[in-house]
Order: C-alpha cells, then structure tokens, then sequence
C-alpha cells in the first residue's frame, strides 16, 4: 500500500540492531602487556599516556618495577616496534581482554540481593546496593542509620551507612569508602561484606561498640553503573568537562592536596584528568564535606581500590613518608598477617612509591590524613590480576580482608576509643 512501510521496518530493525550491539564496548582484541620499566625509561612512554587505546592498569615495583598497560588493536602495532627501539621489554600477560570480560558476563546482569550471603557472591547493582543498606537500617534501627551526603553528576544519591553500636554519638570515627574507580569493582564488594559481617554477624558485636564505622560503599556510582552497562574498563566520573568530547575526571586526582603537582594529566580523555579544578566534581565535595564537618570525631581513614594487592599510606604525591610512617607501617603489617592468618594472601604494606612505583597528588588519603590530621590512612589495594574477576574468587578474597579489618577497629577502639 504506502511504499515508504519497508522503509519504516527497516528503520526500526536499524535502531534495534543499535541498540543490542552499541551497548557494551566489547575490548576483543585488546591485550595487557606487562612492561619491565626502568627509571630513565619512565618519560619515554610519556608521549603514549593520554592517548585513546592506551591505559594504565597498574604500576608495580615489587618484585619488579612493571606497567600493566591495556592496548587497543590499532595503537598495539605502533607500540611494539616503539618498544623493541627503546629496550622495553614486554610480555603480553593478557592476550584478549574481551575474554576477560566474558569470565565474569552474567555479573554485568541487575543483581538483587536476597539476603546477606547474596553480597559477596555477585557484583551487586547500585540499586540493589542501596536497597541493601535500606533494609538493614530497618532491620537494625538501634545499629543502623543511612544518611546521603551529596548527589552525583547523573543525579544518583550518595549513600552512607551508619554503623554505632554506642556512644550516643561521641565514639570515634572509622571512615570508609569504595569505588572511587569505578571498575574496581571488587572494591564495594568488599565494603559490603564489612558491613554485612559489622551488622548481621552479631559474634562481630564488640567492633561497633566503641568506634562508629561510617561507611560510603560506592563513592562514584556514575562510573560504577557505566562500567556494568556500557565500557567494563571505565575508570573515572561521568561529568561533562568543559570543552572537551571526552567525560569524567579521576577523583582520586580531584582533590585539592598538591592539586595538579605530579601524577595526573591535563587531557581530558586521560583516565588520570585531574578535573578543570580542584574538587570539581560532586562525588569528592560531597566526601571532603562529611570528612570536614566529622572532623574532631574522624580518626581512620581507609579507601578501597584493586588490584595492586597492598596498604598504601601517605604520602602519595611525594617519594617521602609522612613523618608518622612507622606507625600506620606497623598497624597495617599486623592487618596483613591476620588476613594471611585467615587464609588470604600477603598484603604489602608501605607508601605510594614503594608499593606502586608512582606517585600521585590530589588523592583522598593525603588530603584526609593533612586535612583532618589523621595518623592512619590507608589505600587498601584488593589483591588481584586485573580489574575483572569472576563472582565466584570474591568471597575468598572479602572473607579474610576482613580479619584485617577487625585488627583496625580493635587498634582505634583501643587508641581512641
Ligand atoms: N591506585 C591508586 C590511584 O592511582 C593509588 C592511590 C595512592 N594514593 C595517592 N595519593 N597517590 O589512585
Ligand atoms: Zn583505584
């Protein structure tokens, strides 16, 4: 009848094939090679850092100093040769990241936790995150408050929870944060089981009853939603930069301790943007703000990151220690042994360059530890290979961690408490 109806349904078989296929960015073909990195060789590969297809993973210097770096397709023929030139030597360590991915495919499916024991063995939505929080401050209303302590760029609710056992609001303060990057996402995994094992394993009791845990399990749930929907490998917020096609910043470059001295880019497409100004971003206000207005009561700090596999303390923007190094390297060596105690592997524990290899500025555990003048705060670094990792290794990883945990609560009850 209408000759333009063939038009029409193909149109729409178009527009359905869209939006099946431009969903999830796929990254086969893309490898991980391992680069041996000598000192003097560190600003040759400068010229390929902020360009599209090349991306960090990971920095190393123990045993060895090492780059993980993921390379796309098209940038891996211009980079070997450039390698092979320079005497860079290169392992590829992952010959197809979309395999990667595929280990863990049904994790990017919405996840809605039934009950405790659910947490720790899926990647769970934001939603159902914050559905999980709200039930336990309906279950536990004398343990449990859930509070929001800002908004994201998209407009999602930055959720805190409240874990106090007593004190009547005067205990000290354990501050905890995950997923700052948002495809770290063995990260809020681990904040979960904490609070799982803080509020419903009531044989963990005594760890709430002097110190307050405040909790903020997802910090950068834009990036975090992104990373389950659309790229698997995205790493930073989802603001709109000024002038600029690419989104986000890195927070945990955003914030205004040495902002922009050393360690960031000032590309926008870099996934170390440091952001058009310090504390640009809604996410790292919203944390610098509840930090500020906790500032007497706040005495521990910990943000948690994958997959260096350590306890990073201060300073991060700088090769020195901070002055009190000795005592956060102590504490965290005997978190480490309870979490090897308990079965997991070995934690490193020292500052930014000694673990990574790298130093960084604007971090959240520098500007917590100058700003609020904490003694302990640390980045732990969930132990892994990548930044993937099948559901089923999560428990194993989250269930010792938290040995290591318990030894931080019980040090500032007994120090602050
Ligand atoms: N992997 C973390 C990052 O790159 C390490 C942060 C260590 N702290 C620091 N202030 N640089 O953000
Ligand atoms: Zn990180």
């Amino acid at each position: 009848m209408s000759s333009w109806v063939p038009y029409l349904q193909l149109g729409l078989l178009a527009v359905t094939f869209c939006l099946v296929h431009a969903g999830y960015k796929s990254f086969e073909g893309y490898k991980v090679y391992r680069l041996g990195i000598k000192e003097d060789q560190k600003d040759i590969l400068g010229t390929f850092s902020g360009r599209r297809g090349f991306d960090v993973w990971a920095k190393k210097r123990i045993p060895e100093p090492q780059w993980d770096v993921m390379v796309s397709p098209a940038l891996q023929d211009e980079l070997v040769p450039f390698l092979d030139k320079n005497n860079i030597s290169h392992d590829v360590i992952f010959p197809d990241v979309g395999q990667l991915m595929k280990a863990e495919k049904e994790s990017h499916q919405t996840v809605t936790a039934r009950s405790g024991s659910d947490l720790f063995k899926n990647y769970l939505d934001f939603d159902s995150i914050v559905k999980y929080l709200n039930s336990l401050a309906k279950k536990y209303k004398d343990l449990v408050t859930v509070d929001k302590i800002g908004q994201t760029t998209e407009g999602r609710d930055l959720k805190i929870i409240k874990i106090s056992g007593g004190g009547g609001g005067k205990n000290p303060i354990i501050l905890v944060d995950a997923g700052i990057h948002a495809r770290e996402w063995v990260a809020p995994a681990m904040a979960l089981y904490i609070i799982n094992q803080l509020v419903e394993n009531s044989t963990n009791k005594e760890l709430s009853e002097k110190v307050d845990w405040h909790i903020i399990p997802v910090l950068n749930p834009d990036g975090y939603q992104y990373s389950r929907s659309h790229d698997r490998m995205w790493r930073k917020t989802r603001s709109k930069v000024p002038n600029s096609k690419c989104r986000g910043v890195d927070p945990n470059r955003n914030f205004d301790i040495k902002w922009g001295a050393i360690g960031v880019s000032k590309h926008p497409c870099s996934e170390i943007y440091l952001g058009p100004t310090a504390f640009s971003e809604p996410e790292t206000v919203a944390l610098r703000d509840y930090a500020l207005h906790n500032k007497d009561r706040v005495k521990f700090y910990l943000t948690i990151h994958s997959y260096a596999g350590a306890f990073i303390y201060p300073w991060g923007y700088t090769k020195e220690s901070a002055s009190d190094a000795a005592e956060m390297k102590k504490l965290a060596e005997a978190a480490s042994a309870a979490n090897v105690a308990a079965g997991g592997s070995r934690l490193e524990a020292g500052n930014c360059h000694e673990i990574l290899d790298d130093i960084a500025s604007g971090g959240s555990d520098d500007w917590m530890k100058a700003t609020l003048n904490l003694t302990y705060a640390y980045t732990l670094e969930m132990p892994g290979t990548d930044f993937t990792m099948p559901k089923e290794k999560i428990a194993k990883l989250v269930v010792p961690i938290f040995e290591a945990i318990r030894v931080f609560g019980q040090h500032v009850a007994k120090q602050y408490g």
